[in-house]
């Protein structure tokens, strides 16, 4: 290989965008593209991004070039959170977080663990794709519940999500945007009936509960801010309960500490670490050792190689669901840290315990099939039965 020069439309990188991140990790952990990208791929110096005021995630700007105006994908994007910075964000991210308390949470638990066993019970001993079966259903099934979205709709967010995480990708097509004009659209008007009812008739559920809360957000910031959420805690979650599956087939031992020890989960998010980049901007000229990244300019951080860095978590490739090194990015640091962590820990954790208490044997029929990405971990499918 000659000199390295990060792409994004390097087939290399959509195939195995771990190896990817650790040929930079190792050569050059504090790399500039010939396109002008900063790319870090160290732990601590991703955590240091993570930590500087000076490092945005406002990235509004990208969009507006590639998008018309009125478009509903840019309109999505204008209003979310993810795209905010400093109290412009805390203002955003503020009612949401009246979801995810540990007693909203805590009065889910039941929910998600029944949902849990009862797609577990349907699964066919004799065959089934654990993607389309289980480990997609029930992310998808907790979030229509937080935001009190009937199961009849399901197959919608299931596909809206889809087009919506398929334009988060850095090369993506006119083809991908104009879908996530669609799934925007089509989200919002399904919401905005559902928020219509609920403030005629209040349920426990998220639009409820930020629609009366006296909070200062207009319906569209409710209205986007909740289809984020759909996008960013369904395939994420999806591709831990796959891997996860897959990296425990064979480790019995392992998995009884899954229902024990409150660790286990963030090593399978370290390990596995489905948002393998993200992206932010310099606010502010940046010294990073010898360099200096310039104001605008955009800067990616390896989140996947940074959970594999040795001088962060010694013996890294090896999955120890009794690790005792915490401080995992698998969930990102900061202001914008994951704000659905929490029950993202309670379904991998829940559903896990329903898979293999149903088939503590299990055979693969084939390794999980991953959608080439750049930027996440998402599964196609994984052909399980059981074992016997
Ligand atoms: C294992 C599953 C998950 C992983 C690995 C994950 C990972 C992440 C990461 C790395 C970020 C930070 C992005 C950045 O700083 O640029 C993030 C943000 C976020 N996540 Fe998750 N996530 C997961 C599940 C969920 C779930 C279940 C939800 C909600 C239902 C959720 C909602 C969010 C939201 C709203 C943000 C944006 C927070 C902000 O900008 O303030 N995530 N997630």
């Amino acid at each position: 290989m000659g000199a390295l020069d990060f792409d994004f439309r390097d087939p290399e990188l959509h195939v195995d965008p771990l190896a990817y991140q650790r040929r930079f990790a190792e050569a050059e952990p504090v790399h500039r593209s010939s396109q002008g990208l900063w790319v870090l791929t160290r732990y601590a110096d991703v955590l240091a991004m993570l930590r500087d005021e000076r490092v945005s995630t406002d990235r509004r700007s990208l969009y507006r070039n590639k998008l018309e105006p009125g478009r509903p994908y840019l309109t999505h994007v204008e209003h979310n959170l993810f795209y905010r910075s400093a109290d412009d964000h805390r203002r955003l991210r503020a009612p949401l977080s009246r979801a995810f308390t540990p007693r909203a949470l805590a009065s889910f638990e039941a929910e998600v663990a029944a949902r849990a066993r009862s797609l577990a019970a349907g699964l066919d001993e004799g065959g089934f794709d654990l993607v389309a079966d289980f480990a997609k259903p029930l992310p998808l099934g907790a979030i229509a519940t937080l935001l009190g979205v009937p199961d009849s709709e399901l197959d919608n967010l299931a596909a809206w999500s889809m087009a919506l995480i398929a334009a988060l990708e850095p090369a993506a097509s006119r083809e991908v945007f104009v879908a996530a004009d669609d799934a925007a659209a089509g989200m919002k008007a399904l919401l905005a009936d559902l928020l219509d009812l609920r403030r005629a008739e209040p349920g426990h559920d998220l639009l409820s509960v930020v629609a009366s809360s006296g909070l200062p957000l207009t319906d569209d910031e409710l209205l986007h801010n909740a289809i984020f959420l759909l996008s960013a805690g369904h395939d994420t979650t999806t591709a831990v309960l796959t891997g996860a599956a897959a990296l425990l087939i064979d480790e019995r031992e392992q998995r009884g500490l899954l229902a024990e020890s409150p660790q286990a989960v963030d090593e399978l998010v370290r390990f596995i670490s489905p948002a393998l980049m993200i992206s932010r901007v310099a606010s502010a000229p940046i010294e990073i050792g010898d360099n200096v990244i310039e104001t605008g300019a955009p800067i990616l951080l390896g989140l996947a190689a940074a959970n594999r860095d040795p001088e962060a978590f010694p013996d890294p490739d090896r999955l120890d669901l009794a690790r005792s090194q915490t401080g995992h990015l698998g969930f990102g640091f900061g202001p914008h840290v994951c704000l659905g962590a929490p029950l993202a820990r309670m379904q991998i954790r829940l559903g896990l315990v329903a898979l293999f208490d149903r088939f503590p044997e299990l055979t693969a029929a084939a390794p999980p099939q991953r959608e080439p990405s750049a930027v996440l971990t998402s599964y196609r499918s994984y052909p399980l039965a059981a074992r016997g």
